[in-house]
């Protein structure tokens, strides 16, 4: 066995899938999906294949020949709680594809049901999230990045709902017994009252990057080649239209930085308040949190980050989750170009001292486990979704831009299209990169200290704070706040969230009760309807042993289930008395059913580690 990633059963020596035709049959009622793969080969191959799965029920296994020939398998019985079960076929002589039957779990990691009176339309939601290893909970799959595929994909839905897809849409159309492959009876999946919703992708890419959801989904044209998809009626897709009016725009400067888009479309769909993260990358289909929607430049900048992963991330992908960085570092640095062109140097250089606060923010959450403070750490033994950071966004914003101060602007740009064009739909690792840096940047290795960059612990000493008036202002204004000064109405009165996130940010951690209620009687930052302002506040107060938020903070952790928000104001709690730990317990309690499973379960980690 030759193991190619840490966190897949994927066997290096063997050929991997490259192909997958897949046939969904939803059922909300028992929030399972019932499904059929026809999977095929990279290569031909005889004997053992493994395929990695989570909680799958896993029916059958048959040749692709007429009449199908059972092939033998096996699900070891004993789930890793990590990597999931290992599926284990014996593949016949020359097998290139093969299928498989199985059923998803209700408790499936990637998959969020969500009931009627859950959801905005009263209509049932279902949707996916499937980095970092998620997707095995949906499919069996070889599910590493470095294992790219393109897939079809059929969705059978109740004909009331719609569905999107990170694929291209072919066809929305009656059911057809010849669709289902196995996945359930010719009589369910044509019923009465259902509708299949069928997408290709055509274009390779890691398994990560699958998603679907289904629901009372409408949406709204915003350009050429990108639309808001969301449900909740026409008042949430106006607003929804309002703020993503400057997409196209964003797309157009993406394609001057980094040369061609190359997924044909760009739309979003705006998720239900549960949906884990800010923003996630699907390819041609964005997923975003709603709470992005509040006619701020906050809101575009999460757009502009999902769509630099176009180009890197999706293009070019981290071969395994050791070098994240590869994703996330490159798209912090490509978002904030996008944002220095469409919204000013001085928004992306505050944009670059958030970041740089977040940094510092992580060297004291990983004081004890500095390996998480490498931009390439190890992960052998580790969930992706435990050490979740800004470490390689930020660190490797710093590298890259570290790069382009030593070489100049022009000379970083072209490097960066040429690397964007060399690797193109390929998945590599950060050794691949740093070859590719040397070759093109002779000498580079002389000027920086890559290896330290790379392998080092802690933030290197030529790693840059931003300067730029507003930040510096704002930092200054934060560092007064321990004498008693809070900032006067003048010095806020163009202030948006992400001056005040930045402020919040940079005030000191030990402040007094009194002080924080202070600021919160004169700004009221404790109900924005901002929830970066409001997290960032409750986090500064929870610790000074303040109850007056209580209410507040339980209202948060039980409208919105972004994890950015979870982790800190769950964390903060659970390190406080023992009043706020039954506080924590008790709203989790309550909240849990709200939430992702991934959620859920960074949410319950997070309170036994305290308990
Ligand atoms: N790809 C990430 C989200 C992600 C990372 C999901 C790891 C699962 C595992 C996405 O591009 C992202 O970084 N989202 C940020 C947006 C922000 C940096 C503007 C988020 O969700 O906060
Ligand atoms: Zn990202």
């Amino acid at each position: 066995m030759a193991p190619l990633d840490p966190h897949s059963y994927t066997d290096g020596a063997h050929p991997v899938v490259s192909h997958a035709a897949l046939s969904f049959y939803l059922d909300f009622a028992t929030s399972t999906i019932h499904a059929s793969a026809l999977l095929t080969l990279s290569a031909p191959h005889s004997g053992d294949l493994l395929l990695d799965t989570r909680a799958l029920a896993v029916h059958s296994a048959s040749t692709d020949a007429d009449p199908p020939e059972p092939i033998p398998f096996s699900l070891a019985a004993v789930p890793d709680p990590i990597l999931g079960s290992a599926l284990t076929l014996t593949l016949p002589p020359d097998t290139t594809s093969f299928r498989l039957t199985f059923s998803t779990s209700p408790a499936a990691s990637a998959l969020q049901w969500l009931a009627p009176p859950q959801t905005a339309s009263a209509q049932p939601f279902v949707f996916s999230q499937c980095q970092s290893i998620h997707a095995r909970s949906i499919f069996p799959c070889h599910d590493t990045p470095a294992a790219r595929i393109t897939f079809s994909l059929l969705l059978n839905v109740p004909a009331q709902l719609s569905a999107v897809a990170a694929a291209r849409h072919v066809a929305r159309r009656d059911p057809l017994p010849s669709d289902h492959r196995g996945a359930c009876e010719d009589e369910l999946w044509c019923a009465t009252g259902r509708i299949v919703e069928e997408f290709q992708m055509e274009q390779s890419v890691p398994p990560y990057l699958f998603a679907f959801a289904a629901g009372g989904i409408g949406f709204r044209d915003l350009g050429p080649r990108t639309r808001v998809y969301a449900e909740g009626g026409d008042k949430v897709l106006d607003e929804a239209a309002r703020e993503f009016a400057g997409v196209e725009e964003m797309v157009k400067v993406g394609e001057l930085l980094f040369g061609p888009y190359e997924w044909e479309r760009f739309d979003l769909l705006v998720l239900p308040p549960s949906f884990p993260y800010g923003g996630m990358e699907n390819p041609r289909m964005v997923f975003l949190t709603p709470t992005v929607i509040k006619g701020d430049a906050a809101g575009a900048q999460v757009v502009a980050h999902e769509l630099a992963h176009s180009w890197t991330g999706n293009l070019i992908t981290n071969k395994t989750n050791e070098d994240f960085w590869l994703n996330e570092g490159f798209t912090t640095y490509a978002e904030r170009r996008i944002v220095e062109v469409v919204q000013g140097e001085e928004r992306a250089a505050l944009n670059m001292g958030i970041g740089w606060r977040g940094l510092n923010r992580m060297m004291e959450r990983f004081k004890d486990n500095m390996e998480f403070t490498k931009l390439k750490p190890k992960m052998a033994g580790i969930d992706p979704d435990d050490v979740y950071s800004e470490v390689p966004y930020e660190k490797g914003f710093q590298f890259l831009w570290r790069i382009e101060r030593q070489i100049g602007r022009p000379a970083f740009d072209e490097f960066l299209k040429k690397y964007i064009a060399t690797f193109k739909f390929k998945s590599i690792d950060t050794e691949t990169f740093l070859e590719f840096l040397k070759t093109n940047v002779p000498g580079i290795e002389n000027q920086i200290d890559l290896h330290l960059w790379v392998a080092g612990t802690g933030i290197p000493p030529d790693a840059m704070e931003p300067d730029s008036a507003t930040y510096k202002k704002i930092c200054a204004l934060a560092a007064e706040f321990k004498s008693g000064k809070l900032p006067s109405e003048d010095e806020v009165a163009d202030w948006s969230g992400q001056e005040w996130e930045l402020y919040l940010e940079n005030l000191p951690t030990d402040v007094e009760a009194s002080q924080v209620t202070a600021l919160d009687e004169r700004y009221k930052l404790s109900e924005s309807r901002d929830y970066e302002v409001k997290v960032a506040f409750l986090q500064l107060a929870i610790p000074t042993g303040c109850k007056c938020y209580f209410n507040e903070v339980e209202k948060c952790l039980k409208q919105v289930g972004r994890m950015k928000y979870l982790r800190p104001l769950y964390s903060s709690l659970a390190k406080c008395s023992s009043e706020e730990k039954m506080l924590a317990q008790r709203i989790f309690s309550e909240a849990q059913e709200f939430y992702h499973p991934i959620a859920r379960s960074v949410a319950e980690s997070i309170l036994s580690k305290h308990s």
